[in-house]
């Protein structure tokens, strides 16, 4: 059966939770191999999988393609902007053609209406790699990791500190599906995905939005935050931005006010010291990098999750 990861609100618990496991039984079961070493089963022989980018990116890209490779599919990268995609062909015919070339498509756009068109036309599995609206892959990998230091992520706090953006909106439903309560700080003018935030109060999780940064970080599990500027914001509003987040940067005072072994966590690119200070980036509660590390791992089980195998 295939399935399209499109969000994480429109996955089911279950299924989420099934690959978060199969995500760290899978990166245990390749611990000390080179990364180029296929895994001892792979599930994805013989498979075909296209990558789309419309926008930039090094993790989604590089982890996506070694995941699928280490499963044994045969990957292709393709930049939207030398496709017909990028010169008026439709995305529904888009979606047509690739399905009869390729076993899935990977996709990373602006628009999430664009995702929902190739996906509502592919007749093989479509894949959220980021779009303006959510980053649910990311998140995927962030529950890996903070699990992986700390055990489950049920009935933690984490804090969003920053710009209520694309991955601010899957945290949020991440917080409802696996049962985590999460505080944003922010100015109210980035206020987070109010859709989201209702979906996570719906499904039973403590949403707050509390403006003074050390107050909201009180207690928390870990402390989270992204660029100021995201992908989809035209340059002309960064001063703007930077004056409005700085108070949100997490640094020491910010990192003490949280609980003593609170994670720091980001999804990268960052741009030291302003979001963050490079000496929590580098300082001994982060897990950045294992984040990123973590992609290839949650894609994987998400990869398999969608072909079914
Ligand atoms: N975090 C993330 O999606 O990174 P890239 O933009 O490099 O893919």
């Amino acid at each position: 059966m295939m399935s399209h990861f499109l969000d994480i609100h429109t996955t089911s618990r279950a299924d989420l939770r099934a690959m978060i496991d199969q995500a760290r039984a899978m990166k245990e079961a390749r611990r000390g191999l080179p990364k180029g070493t296929a895994d001892a089963r792979t599930p994805l022989a013989g498979r075909m999988i296209a990558l789309i980018f419309e926008k930039p990116s090094t993790r989604t890209r590089v982890s996506f393609d070694v995941g699928a490779r280490q499963m044994g599919a045969e990957t292709m990268i393709l930049s939207g902007k030398e496709m017909q995609l990028g010169h008026g062909e439709s995305i529904a015919d888009t979606a047509r053609v690739l399905s009869r070339y390729v076993d899935l498509i990977m996709l990373r756009t602006f628009e999430e209406a664009t995702l929902l068109e190739m996906a509502e036309h592919a007749t093989v599995p479509v894949i959220n790699g980021l779009t303006d609206a959510s980053h649910p892959c990311q998140i995927m990998a962030d529950i890996v990791t903070y699990e992986e230091h700390r055990g489950a992520v049920a009935g933690r706090k984490f804090v969003w500190s920053g710009d209520g953006n694309n991955v601010c909106t899957s945290w949020l439903h991440a917080a409802g599906r696996f049962g985590f309560d999460l505080t944003f700080t922010g100015p109210e003018t980035l206020d987070p995905n109010p859709r989201a935030v209702e979906f996570a109060r719906a499904q039973g999780s403590r949403v707050e939005i509390v403006r003074d940064p050390m107050a909201a970080a009180a207690g928390a599990d870990a402390i989270v935050t992204d660029t100021w500027v995201s992908m989809h914001d035209p340059e002309s509003a960064r001063e703007r931005r930077h004056n409005q987040l700085r108070p949100y940067q997490v640094n020491g005072a910010m990192m003490a006010a949280a609980r003593a072994d609170a994670l720091f966590m980001h999804c990268l690119p960052a741009h030291r010291n302003e979001e963050a200070t490079s000496e929590v980036m580098d300082g001994p509660q982060s897990v950045i990098f294992d984040e990123s590390e973590n992609r290839l791992h949650a894609q994987k089980a998400i990869l398999r999750w969608c072909l079914g195998v």
